[in-house]
């Protein structure tokens, strides 16, 4: 009988000698797990659209820099925002409305109150590209701001960053989603 119950306490204190070394193994994943630095949207076009394109966004230290290279745009200025959700559909609006989360309103990329998706417009030269360099502090890959999984978004006409709450930047010609990608070496 003691024999017994000794072999029991035995096999239990295995037990939880197992679970504390996963715990500990989780613990230390979890603390070893690098951060987000690097996360990459890959703008495909809508029905009729020819709008195609690729945005980077890079972490640095603290501000998220933002680099796009479209191409298939008429000449001019073209709305660009990150909106809520990353899915792609034939007309975009599966993407739903900016990216939001601190209930601003929306205005230009420079202001210090506005959508956090509003990263203001691109600017197509005569052979219908565009490259935009920024860097800002509302986006994060982390917490509420997080733009990760949500949608980029360019559209047809200029953002006027007055008319509430789109800008008047009409309709929707590439939509891209915000992946997580492989940091820079
Ligand atoms: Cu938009
Ligand atoms: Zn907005």
């Amino acid at each position: 009988m003691t024999i017994h119950r000794g072999a029991a306490v035995l096999a239990l204190c295995g037990l939880v000698g197992i679970g504390a070394q996963a715990r500990a193994q989780h613990a230390e994943t979890k603390k070893a797990a690098p951060g987000i630095t690097k996360a990459v949207a890959v703008l495909v076009p809508t029905k009729n659209s020819k709008v195609e394109g690729r945005v980077t966004f890079t972490e640095d230290g603290g501000k998220i820099k933002v680099h796009a290279v479209i191409t298939g745009l008429t000449p001019g200025k073209h709305g660009f925002h990150v909106h809520q959700f990353g899915t792609w559909s034939e007309d975009g609006m599966a993407t739903g409305g900016h990216f939001n989360p601190t209930e601003d309103k929306h205005a230009d990329v420079t202001a210090a109150m506005r959508h956090v998706g509003d990263l203001g417009n691109i600017t197509a030269d005569e052979s219908g590209k565009a490259t935009l360099e920024l860097e800002d502090s509302h986006l994060s890959f982390h917490g509420a701001n997080s733009i990760i999984g949500r949608g980029v978004v360019v559209h047809e006409k200029a953002d006027d960053f007055v008319t509430q709450p789109t800008g008047a930047a009409g309709g929707r010609l590439a939509v891209g989603t915000i992946a997580i990608a492989q940091p820079t070496p």
